[in-house]
């Protein structure tokens, strides 16, 4: 069984052209004019691309006090209804326990899959066990992602020795950190302040998180990180003072990447100004919208390379959940979703308005992240050999986003009214069809871990620059006898 898709343009994230691609057993066989097979999937006005890879989702998460509602069967199934064919998921230990316990966890709720998935790790309490578990998550687990929240104090904040801790084991174990950038300190202050002053909407969690309080984290997160001797991903970049830190690290030679979020490229702080406590707490998420500003400092790192990739941080509550914090804005669940959306909202204020290219689509959503997390060309790639994790893109389809007809369990959806035009005629999920002119045919269970190894050649590039530019005693002849 082979199938060809047919008389489409392969977009990747450095070249345009013509060619039919030929899928069998899951993987792309053949690149190349009038292929034949024994399916034929009509590509014609199409751009045919890698599928999406989402780096940052939360599904099934449990957080403050409830879990989010999509799990990995409604939030794969939203995925690769949006042109998403990988999503990877944090396994969170709570403070004390086991990393792999924790993870054993994860990989219990994940065999609903509908398509791949891969795993980070959090480092959320740190100890002589933790510090030898990250061994076994990267060489026996295959995961070489560490996340560290610097805020969400009393829970899963971690300060900065444990981070420099867990940072300098990264670095040994040729890891990735990645960092939820936001000084939990002061953040913790300003919720108590402003509650006692009586400012408990949701639009008091913006004011509560200003963007300096994001900028500090993020250059104390690189520091921590160039001490170390490690690159650094700083998830969810929300505004210009964490982009500058990125940029400015970047230019001094650092690994350093940033992921915007589409939600904060499209949506701005206004939404807390809604005059609905519902409509302006689902919007709440850590950290908040921000103003134009900040939103065209994003779009600009995108198209000018400093920062690397857009993700949604799917994080789906229900309004009943976000209720949770009617008179306490602190209590309303953190998070909004995004998985369906992600690529037909980008490519509509992306590259319909002219802010980044087809390639720069491919290469936010799906080829540099790819790249970071060591998985390419198996994902992110339309090569022979890769993972035939396709979407083939219809840039003429068009729908309104409305809750009423998306595959997320939860009752609203935080784009509800938006237009997009460019959606997904045909996803594959490693040569499955799973989305098929709108029509969702997702097999649950289908999608499989993918392992991701270690980076030795960064980490060891980074050790053997630090070895020889290690501070060194002088050695002198003839020292003068103490002056004593
Ligand atoms: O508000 C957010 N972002 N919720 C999910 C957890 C996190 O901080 O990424
Ligand atoms: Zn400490
Ligand atoms: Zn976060
Ligand atoms: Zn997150």
């Amino acid at each position: 069984m082979s199938t060809v898709i047919k008389g489409g343009t392969i977009v990747t994230a450095d070249l345009t052209y013509k060619a039919d691609v030929k899928v069998e057993g899951g993987k792309i066989v053949e690149i190349g004019p009038n292929l034949t097979g024994t399916d034929t999937l009509d590509a014609t006005g199409c751009y045919v691309m890698p599928g999406g890879v989402d780096p940052h989702t939360h599904l099934e998460m449990p957080f403050m006090g409830t879990y989010s509602s999509d799990d990995f069967e409604s939030g794969t199934r939203a995925a690769l209804a949006g042109g998403t064919t990988m999503v990877v998921d944090f396994a969170l230990p709570s403070p004390g326990q086991s990393l792999l316990e924790a993870l054993n966890m994860w990989d219990n709720k994940s065999t609903r899959a509908n398509c791949d998935y891969s795993f980070h790790m959090a480092i959320t309490w740190w100890s002589e066990q933790v510090f030898n578990e990250m061994e076994a998550i990267v060489k026996d687990k295959g995961i070489n992602t560490f996340k560290h929240f610097m805020a969400y104090k009393g829970a899963l904040m971690v300060d900065d020795d444990e981070m420099f801790s867990s940072f300098q084991r990264c670095a040994a174990l040729g890891a990735l950190p990645l960092v939820h950038a936001e000084n939990g300190d002061v953040v913790a202050q300003l919720q108590a302040k402003l509650l006692a002053e009586g400012n408990n909407g949701p639009e008091a969690h913006a004011y509560s998180r200003p963007a300096e309080v994001e900028g500090e984290a993020t250059n104390r997160a690189i520091m921590i990180a160039d001490m170390a001797g490690c690159p650094v991903y700083i998830v969810h970049t929300s505004c210009e003072q964490a982009h500058e830190a990125i940029r400015r690290a970047r230019a001094k030679g650092m690994r350093v990447f940033g992921e915007p979020l589409i939600q904060h490229l499209t949506l701005d702080e206004t939404e807390y100004f809604n005059k609905d406590w519902d409509h302006a707490a689902r919007r709440v998420m850590s950290p908040p919208f921000r103003n134009k500003l900040h939103q065209d400092s994003l779009w600009a790192g995108l198209a000018s390379g400093s920062l690397q990739v857009v993700a949604t941080d799917h994080c789906a509550f229900t309004t009943a959940q976000k209720r949770f914090g009617v008179g306490d804005f602190t209590k309303i669940p953190n998070g909004t979703g995004g998985l369906e959306d992600r690529m037909p909202m980008l490519w509509t204020y992306g590259v319909s308005t002219g802010r980044i290219t087809m390639n720069e689509f491919v290469a936010v959503t799906s080829t540099n992240i790819a790249k970071i997390l060591n998985i390419y060309p198996k994902k992110g790639a339309i090569l022979v050999g890769a993972d035939a994790d396709l979407v083939v893109w219809d840039p003429k389809r068009s729908k309104t986003i409305s809750a009423n007809t998306q595959q997320s369990a939860i009752d609203y959806n935080v784009f509800e009214g938006k237009t997009v035009t460019g959606l997904p005629r045909f996803t594959l999920t490693r040569g499955v069809v799973a989305i098929e002119e709108g029509t969702v045919k997702t097999q649950e269970g289908h999608g499989e871990f993918v392992r991701r190894d270690p980076f030795p050649a960064v980490s060891t590039a980074l050790s053997t620059w630090k070895e020889v530019t290690a501070p060194r005693a002088v050695q002198r002849i003839g020292i003068p006898a103490s002056g004593v």
